[in-house]
């Protein structure tokens, strides 16, 4: 990997993780969501990072997705289990990380997620492959007598491209790819109390646009969303970061819909509604691999 690059990476993880450890003072009982979402967004841009994706903040049994909307009045509640997952990128490369902070129970449940994430990076290293990963991430979690989440993954991480190959599946699938120096991944294990599967819920606040599927639009609305989403190289959005009304954005997103230009990412939520953890760190694969997602200070 060109130095250059391997620098933009670094630095774009350890921005991710330095906000990600504000985090912990931000979560509270009381707290609005929609402060700490803006709050986390300020600190990436003014850390000297760019927002690889809207915040998602996950609260309970939504695993992921979720990101609150201009007005949304939601207060964080004791007993909350809270999913902070972000994302910044330096000229497109992107540092992705994710901590989930109790204000209550469930320490076990965060500690499994965790601990899987930690077992998997130990193996991390060229010719590794991917059942490999998912088979600890498993072990480690139903070893705390919970489940794993089996459709939800992590992910190779490109330039502009968050969800890029390969797929780093939590648990054993027969798509078995051998990871190789120089891949960049994000892992991220999810555990549950419930049965380890996630459902789309029917409403999406984060979308990015289809960049190669360019076609006529009507309205204005479409329009500016489209052209907002191509100044953003692809990469994911929402509503907050458009000067648009919650109606006209809705109304833009339909005919972007219609025309199969817009890509939405629906909330996910656990299927028995059963609480999630989620730990995730962003690691470029070497003989010794770099996790970019931490910082000694
Ligand atoms: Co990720």
């Amino acid at each position: 990997m060109d130095k250059e690059i391997l620098e933009k990476y670094i630095k774009a993880g350890r921005i991710a993780a330095k906000v990600r450890d504000e985090c912990k003072s931000l979560v509270k009982p009381g707290k609005n969501i929609l402060e700490i979402a803006e709050e986390i967004e300020r600190r990436i841009t003014e850390l000297g990072g760019e927002l690889a994706f809207p915040v998602n903040i996950g609260i309970n049994n939504i695993a992921a997705h979720y990101t609150p909307e201009k007005g949304e009045d939601i207060l964080l509640r004791e007993g909350d289990i809270v999913k902070i997952d972000i994302g910044a990128h330096v000229d497109g490369y992107i540092g992705d990380t994710a901590i989930t902070i109790s204000l209550g129970e469930y320490e076990d449940l965060l500690e499994a997620s965790r601990k899987a994430l930690n077992e998997a990076i130990k193996l991390l290293k060229p010719g590794i492959k991917t059942n490999e990963i998912a088979e600890t991430i498993q072990k480690t979690i139903e070893s705390f007598g919970f489940r794993v989440i089996s459709n939800l993954t992590g992910h190779g991480l490109e330039r502009f491209n968050i969800h890029a190959d390969p797929q780093i599946p939590n648990v054993i699938t027969s798509n078995n790819y051998m990871l190789k120096e120089d891949d960049v991944i994000a892992i991220e294990p999810f555990a549950t109390t419930g049965i380890g599967f996630v459902k789309d819920l029917d409403e999406a606040r984060i979308f990015s646009v289809l960049i190669d599927k360019r076609n006529m639009l009507r309205s204005m609305e479409a329009r500016e969303i489209y052209s907002f989403g191509i100044k953003r190289n692809g990469l994911p959005f929402t509503s907050r970061w458009l000067e648009l009304s919650k109606i006209k954005f809705r109304l833009g997103i339909k005919e972007l819909k219609m025309k199969d230009m817009i890509y939405p990412y629906y909330i996910l939520a656990e299927k028995e509604e059963a609480m999630v953890a989620q730990f995730e760190h962003t690691i470029i694969i070497k003989d010794k691999p770099i996790v970019t997602t931490i910082y000694d200070e």
